[in-house]
């Protein structure tokens, strides 16, 4: 069977339009700015608004034109959708399927939802390259989008300051004859023991939504940071070197890494334990905040669309979340 190189074509972002800053947090928890950034790195984020067009396929939608007008090519070039959210638009249909419509595809192209929290981009980029690498498809569109602003509790101060919206998207494809692009090597990996480390029990097939919930606030997520932060930066580096040691590469090699946006002092660790200089990590935790399955794709975006990130780079993807899920790509970009 014939072998594809995977290139991306293009990316896009969307960040909703109304600013939450630290500041605005102290009027409605008990917190500070001052205990924010120290501890997070987080000094504002970005809200969706309830009123309808900045939903999560509202988001997908706006990012993916962006990403089409990058990479040159029509809807209707788009063979596969993969859609990383936690908090779709709806139950069903999938926000995959709900994106295609708005997007006007009709080539009939295959829609899938993927739900591996803070990972779920990278768990698709991986997936996606792997059916193009085969020759199964030739486009895909790879999409992180979320609206975490509806599953925090914004009457607890250990979670709501953490998180924010947005979405981030690349489309990925098959690499033209003579081009360097590639992906090199990745990893997924999962180890569902840490389940109850970040979770949301309530609002499944198990356990309804009741009015009880809905008075005591149980419905939400819930997370021990503590423990998330320990797993977090110890998995991020053990895939770091396993992706760069796969592809034969040394750190050195590597232009720059776009890790999960979660904490500011997790990725500082991880850059510690990986090896890798600050300088080279992409940031921007500072103005999103923990977006979930956006925060690598957008991150990636600005950093390309700010001229840091250039062709012929190679760049690491490190994700790690809720699951506890993870991934890690080394692409050529
Ligand atoms: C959540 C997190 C920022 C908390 O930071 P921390 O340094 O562990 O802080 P602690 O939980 O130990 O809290 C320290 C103190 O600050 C208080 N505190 C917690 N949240 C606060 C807030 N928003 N404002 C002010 N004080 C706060 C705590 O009550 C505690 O007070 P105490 O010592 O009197 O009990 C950090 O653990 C973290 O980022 N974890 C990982 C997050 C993560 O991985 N998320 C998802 C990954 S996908």
């Amino acid at each position: 069977m014939k072998n594809y190189e995977v290139k991306v074509l293009g990316t896009g972002m969307y960040a909703p339009k109304k600013i939450v800053t630290n500041v605005d947090l102290e009027q409605i928890v008990e917190t500070n700015d001052q205990w924010i950034f120290e501890r997070t790195g987080i000094r504002e984020r970005r809200i969706c608004s309830t009123e309808g067009g900045e939903f999560p396929t509202d988001m997908a939608y706006h990012a993916t034109l962006d990403a089409l007008k990058a990479s040159g090519l029509n809807p209707n070039d788009i063979d596969l959708i993969l859609f990383a959210s936690v908090t779709p638009d709806v139950k069903l249909p999938n926000s995959a399927t709900i994106l295609q419509v708005k997007l006007g595809i009709t080539n009939n192209c295959a829609c899938l939802d993927i739900a591996a929290a803070c990972s779920g981009f990278v768990y698709g980029f991986n997936m996606a390259s792997a059916m193009i690498k085969t020759g199964m498809i030739k486009n895909a569109l790879v999409i992180g989008s979320e609206m975490l602003s509806r599953e925090v509790n914004w009457k607890d101060r250990n979670t709501c300051i953490l998180f924010g919206d947005g979405c981030g998207v690349a489309i990925i494809g098959r690499a033209e004859e003579g081009s360097s692009s590639k992906v090199y090597s990745s990893v997924l990996s999962a180890d569902g023991t840490g389940g109850e480390f970040f979770d949301q029990p309530v609002g499944g097939a198990v356990t309804p939504i009741t009015a009880t919930h809905l008075n005591e606030g149980t419905h939400y997520m819930q997370m021990k940071g503590k423990e998330m932060f320990k797993v977090a930066t110890r998995t991020l580096a053990e895939n770091a070197h396993k992706v760069i040691s796969e592809a034969g590469l040394e750190l050195k090699d590597v232009n720059w890494v776009v890790p999960h946006q979660a904490n500011i002092r997790i990725i500082e660790t991880t850059a510690k334990l990986i090896g890798m200089d600050m300088e080279k990590m992409i940031v921007n935790i500072d103005r999103y905040g923990n977006t979930s399955a956006a925060t690598v794709p957008i991150a990636f975006h600005e950093a390309i669309a700010d001229g840091r990130i250039k062709r012929g780079d190679i760049v690491l993807f490190d994700a790690f979340g809720a699951g506890l899920t993870a991934g890690a790509t080394l692409i050529k970009y």
